[in-house]
C-alpha cells in the first residue's frame, strides 16, 4: 500500500509558508490504519517494550494502538496542566518561544524499555523533550518512531544516538 496516497498536503496551514501534512485520510481508511499499525510493529521488530509514550495529540492514535499490540503499557505526554496527578515536567524551545510538556510521575518506573511514537518528526523540539523527561524518570529508549518525518527540518539530528525510524520521508 502506498501510505502517502492516503496523506493530504494543505499549504499555508496554520500559517503561511507550511505545509501541514494530514493524515486524517489514513485515519478514515480501516485497511490504511490496519497497514500503518503493521507497518510500525515492523519498525520495532523484537524488541522487548515496557512502555509506550505517545505525544499529545497526533501521538494518541497510533501509540496505545502499538501498546496492545507490544503487550506494553501506553503512556500520554501532555501539554501543561491536562494531566490530574503529579507531574514531571520539561520545558523546550521553540522557533520563537518555548513551550512545555508533562507526564505523570509515577508512568516509568526505572528500567523500563520506552517506544516514543508521535504521527510528526519536524525540528525534534516535542521528541526531544519527551526523551529527556523519560531518562529523567530511569527509562531506557528503544526507538523512537513516526507515522512521517520532514527531513528537511533535521529534527533528527535533535534525538542523538537514540534509534529513530519513520514510515514515510518528506
Ligand atoms: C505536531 C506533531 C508533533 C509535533 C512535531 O504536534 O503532532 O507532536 O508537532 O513538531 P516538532 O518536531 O517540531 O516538535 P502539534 O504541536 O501541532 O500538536 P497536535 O498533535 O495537538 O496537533
Ligand atoms: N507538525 C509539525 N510540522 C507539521 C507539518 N508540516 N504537518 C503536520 N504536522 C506537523
Amino acid at each position: 500500500m502506498n501510505l502517502k496516497t492516503f496523506i493530504r498536503d494543505i499549504h499555508d496551514f496554520p500559517t503561511t509558508g507550511v505545509v501541514f501534512r494530514d493524515i486524517t485520510p489514513l485515519l478514515k481508511d480501516p485497511k490504511a490504519i490496519k497497514y500503518t499499525e503493521e507497518a510500525l510493529l515492523d519498525l520495532v521488530g523484537n524488541q522487548k517494550v515496557d512502555k509506550v509514550v505517545g505525544m499529545e495529540s497526533r501521538g494518541f492514535f497510533f501509540a496505545p494502538m502499538l501498546a496492545a499490540r507490544l503487550n506494553a503499557g501506553f503512556v500520554p505526554v501532555r501539554k501543561p496542566g491536562k494531566l490530574p496527578f503529579a507531574t514531571m515536567r520539561q520545558d523546550y524551545d521553540l522557533e520563537y518561544g518555548s513551550d512545555a510538556l508533562e507526564m505523570h510521575s509515577d508512568a516509568i518506573i526505572a528500567g523500563d524499555k520506552v517506544l516514543v511514537h508521535d504521527d510528526v518528526l519536524a525540528t525534534g523540539g516535542t521528541a526531544q523533550a519527551t526523551c529527556r523527561l523519560i531518562e529523567k524518570m530511569g527509562g531506557e529508549i528503544v526507538q523512537c518512531n513516526f507515522l512521517l518525518e520532514l527531513d528537511f527540518l533535521k529534527g533528527k539530528d535533535k534525538l542523538g544516538d537514540f534509534e529513530v525510524k519513520s514510515l514515510l520521508h518528506y
